[in-house]
Parts: C-alpha cells; sequence; structure tokens
C-alpha cells in the first residue's frame, strides 16, 4: 500500500486552511492507507467518505481508521473515484506520474495517461456543493520529465468547469530529492508539490 513516506504533501492538506466553517463533510478520492481522510477528522471535519477501488486499500484504510478510533466520522467506501452526492471540501492526491505502471504498487504512482487525474477534475464540479472546494495534491515531477505540461493541468481544469482559487506548494524533503547520484536527480532537486484549491467556475 501506497505509504506517506513524502511527507510534504500531508503537510500541506494539514495546513490548507479550511473553508470556513469547518465543514461538515467531506470526500477522500482515492484514500490508500486513509491518511487524508483521517487528518481531514483531525482537523474538525465532521464526517468523511474515504473512496479508494483497491482492494487493499479499503481494508488498509479501514484499519487504520478503526486504529485511530475514527470509524464512526470516516465512512470507507469502494467506488470508481467518487461516492455519491455532493460535499463541501473534496480532496484527491491522485498519481502524480502519466505513465503505465508494471506492478500493483505502482499503481499508486503512475497512471497511465493521468487517467485518475482527469477523472477527478471531470468529476469535481458535479460533486462540489455550492462554494465548495476542491484540493488536487499534485507534483510538477510529471512537467520536469516532459510527460505533461503545465498548460496541459490548466486547460483541463478549466474544461472541467473549474478554476484555481488558491494554491500552496511545498519543496520535496525526502533524503533522494538532494541526492546527486539519483539518476532524476535533476527532476527532483526543482520538484514543487501543490495544493491546488478549486473551484466550480
Ligand atoms: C497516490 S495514492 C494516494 C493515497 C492517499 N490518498 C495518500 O494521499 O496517501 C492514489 C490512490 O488512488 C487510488 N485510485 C486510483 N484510481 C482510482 C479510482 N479510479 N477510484 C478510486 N481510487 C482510485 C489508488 O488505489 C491509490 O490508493
Amino acid at each position: 500500500m501506497f505509504a506517506p513516506i513524502r511527507s510534504e504533501y500531508v503537510g500541506l492538506v494539514a495546513e490548507t486552511p479550511l473553508p470556513s466553517p469547518a465543514p461538515a463533510l467531506a470526500f477522500d478520492v482515492g484514500t490508500g492507507t486513509g491518511v487524508l481522510a483521517a487528518l481531514l477528522a483531525r482537523r474538525g471535519v465532521a464526517r468523511i467518505v474515504a473512496t479508494d477501488q483497491d482492494p487493499r486499500a479499503l481494508v488498509c484504510a479501514r484499519d487504520n481508521v478503526a486504529r485511530l478510533g475514527l470509524s464512526g466520522r470516516v465512512e470507507v467506501v469502494e467506488a470508481d473515484l467518487f461516492c455519491e452526492g455532493r460535499a463541501p471540501l473534496v480532496v484527491c492526491n491522485p498519481p502524480w506520474i502519466p505513465a503505465r505502471p508494471s506492478t500493483p504498487i505502482e499503481h499508486t504512482v503512475y497512471d497511465l495517461e493521468g487517467r485518475m487525474l482527469r477523472g477527478f477534475l471531470r468529476g469535481l464540479a458535479a460533486h462540489l456543493e455550492p462554494g465548495g472546494e476542491g484540493w488536487l495534491i499534485l507534483s510538477d515531477i510529471a512537467e520536469h520529465l516532459g510527460l505533461r505540461s503545465r498548460a496541459e493541468l490548466l486547460v483541463a481544469i478549466d474544461e472541467a468547469g473549474l478554476k484555481v482559487v488558491g494554491r500552496m506548494d511545498a519543496r520535496p524533503n525526502h533524503p533522494r530529492a538532494s541526492d546527486a547520484a539519483d539518476p532524476l536527480h535533476a527532476a527532483r532537486a526543482a520538484e514543487l508539490t501543490s495544493l491546488w484549491r478549486l473551484a466550480a467556475a
């Protein structure tokens, strides 16, 4: 299961101001271990519906949520992207690199043609309550590797009927980012991870 060994994106979700008043409901799309759902619960979101389509993620997230004593507030549901309904806050941390995964664990890092990212953007407006925010967590490493351009991302946001209302950035703090021997050192050293605050246009 994809574990949050890179803490900068978790920090972004911990520090970005919540919409005010604190949302009564949030969706966590592609919850993995459940880390972001648990974090939102700890931040005061009353109820979170966390989805994933990987059976191992569903087991892992339910187990973590139970061990954190959050089962009454975080519901882990099997779904392709979104659950039914709308929420004032919808978060998603899709795989960051649009390339073909070759092992099950790589599905959390690589996503052919950025299907999850595009699916999240396409469906977001229909799952936001009026005035709601979608938080997209995305590193720009794919841009540094020439696999996606910033313009493509902005066009996809626009074509999905969304607008950017804010962005929080973080530099990587994991050891590989400063390892000059790493074959991807140039891209890793330049990488920025962002929390894009999106709203219906
Ligand atoms: C990069 S991991 C993020 C996990 C977790 N949210 C985090 O931030 O640590 C992406 C997650 O999305 C899930 N996923 C991929 N495609 C999905 C889909 N179409 N619907 C629901 N979940 C999906 C994967 O199983 C994986 O758990």
